[in-house]
């Protein structure tokens, strides 16, 4: 029978990603109630999951003041909401998963990683990525000792620029008050995968530097107005174009496209222009009210020694219509790339979906193709949730069923804060000063 949960917040992930799950496994998951203050989302949900009227909230407070409803609550709320209908949602019984970041300030993560040592329910933290086969192939391959010691980690974040002008310029994650800074709203997932690379080496020190540097007003194009549809004179020439994105180069669907459906859940275009000239998204990428990094390196250093480099930029190559056409047609700089080099060989991947793994004694390199499996992050939101499922199902004593637990998923964001801090003050951070410094 399908676990029954409640949602808080039917936005893209809410609608795309745990309603889509929802009605591609009705036997695994049914949702029962909803909670969004936006009619046009919480209707959509509603009707695409037959909520009846008397489960169908307009806040998150609304639905947690109810008794508890469902053995699940998924809270897929944006960042600043997080820890609020989390830690109300445990206090009321719920196992929750919940969207990443764990909280937008490293004291709120701290502080719900508490509430969730003292709680006997569940709580998973959305890393998607360790449920993808590209990245569990990877970390199965370090953890077989196939490359000897890990000496060195290589890793890129090439947010692409689009999703870049989308999100941490025009949108939900454009400036640090409303949301938390880029290296923990965009990085915690790449943070995650490194410290499940590092196999249990804890972190001791970490350096950043980084900037906005290219999305600002003295960058914007002589005489460009304050919005795409206001008849700009570089529409034809500008990457960013509102325009050119949300609507001449939108598919006959939005599909799991969640930047365009947060434009607008229709694909008319008198619609779409409509909230082009109304919302965040049609604002010109020169003149908005962005104030987070479009450019950051951190170095890890981890125990024995083992060092990590890796730069989350906002000027990566757009995704190829499919990514099976990944592999060859573009040679990097696009998505999440990585290269481990360990004692007896080296693990690469030029592009996501695809690793090279080179034998220093037998001087062979093999090619393994993880594939593109169905659903968001290649497959991982999906795997994710049943996983999640699985650990419900299984009973709350199992508690450390679910494999990135906020325990697990707090050590990557202490290393995103101290980043920030370092980024910030321009000095290298030990961990250990800096979690001493938060409890003091
Ligand atoms: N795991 C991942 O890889 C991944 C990917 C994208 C986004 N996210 C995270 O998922 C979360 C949601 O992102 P999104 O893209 O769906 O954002 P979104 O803006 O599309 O959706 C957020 C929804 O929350 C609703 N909301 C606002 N106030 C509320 C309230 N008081 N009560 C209930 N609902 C309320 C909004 O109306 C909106 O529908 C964010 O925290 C984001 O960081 C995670």
């Amino acid at each position: 029978m399908a676990t029954e949960a409640v949602l808080v917040g039917a936005g893209s992930r809410g609608v795309l990603t745990y309603g889509g799950f929802a009605k591609r496994f009705p036997q695994r998951l049914k949702f029962i109630a909803i909670a969004d203050p936006n009619d046009e989302h919480r209707e959509i949900f509603a009707n695409e999951h037959n909520i009846p009227k008397d489960r169908q909230f307009h806040d998150w407070k609304e639905l947690l003041d109810k008794p508890q409803l469902a053995p699940v609550l998924i809270n897929a709320t944006t960042d600043r909401l997080h820890v609020p209908v989390t830690e109300a949602a445990l206090k009321k019984g719920y196992n929750v998963l919940q969207e990443k970041p764990i909280a937008p300030t490293i004291e709120d993560c701290l502080h719900l990683l508490e509430l969730a040592d003292r709680s006997d329910r569940l709580i998973q933290i959305c890393h998607c990525l360790r449920y993808t086969p590209y990245y569990s192939t990877a970390h199965e391959i370090i953890s077989s000792g196939k490359i000897g010691q890990t000496i060195t980690i290589d890793y890129q974040e090439n947010v692409t620029f689009d999703h870049m002008a989308h999100s941490f310029v025009r949108g939900n994650y454009r400036n640090v008050a409303g949301s938390s800074p880029m290296i923990i709203a965009k990085s915690c997932h790449d943070l995650d995968i490194l410290v499940w690379f590092a196999n249990g080496r804890k972190p001791i020190r970490v350096s950043s530097f980084g900037a906005l540097t290219h999305f600002k007003p003295e960058n914007a194009p002589a005489g460009a107005p304050e919005r795409c549809t206001a008849g700009c004179p570089y529409e034809h020439q500008c990457p960013y174009s509102a325009i050119k994105i949300y609507i001449k180069e939108l598919g006959p669907d939005i599909g799991y496209g969640g930047g365009q459906w947060q434009v607008s859940p229709s694909t008319d275009p008198k619609i779409r222009w409509q909230a082009l000239e109304e919302g965040p998204f049609g604002r010109c990428v020169y003149h908005c009210d962005n104030d987070v990094v479009d450019h950051q390196v951190v170095n890890i250093e981890f125990e024995d020694e083992l060092t990590v480099a890796f730069t989350m930029q906002g000027f990566g190559a757009a995704w190829p219509k499919h990514p099976s056409e990944l592999y060859g047609s573009i040679t990097g700089g696009v998505g999440r790339t990585f290269t481990v080099f360990g004692t007896k060989g080296v693990m690469h991947s030029p592009v996501y979906g695809h690793i090279e793994l080179s034998d220093f004694l037998l001087k062979h390199t093999e090619k393994i193709h993880t594939g593109f499996p169905e659903g968001s992050h290649g497959g991982g939101d999906f795997g994710l949730i049943h996983s999640f499922l699985d650990a419900v199902e299984k009973g709350t004593a199992n508690k450390n069923a679910v494999n990135v637990s906020l325990k697990e998923a707090i050590t990557s964001h202490i290393i995103g804060f101290a980043a920030e801090q370092s980024r910030l003050n321009g000095k290298v951070v030990r961990i250990d000063e800096f979690i001493k410094s938060l409890k003091g």
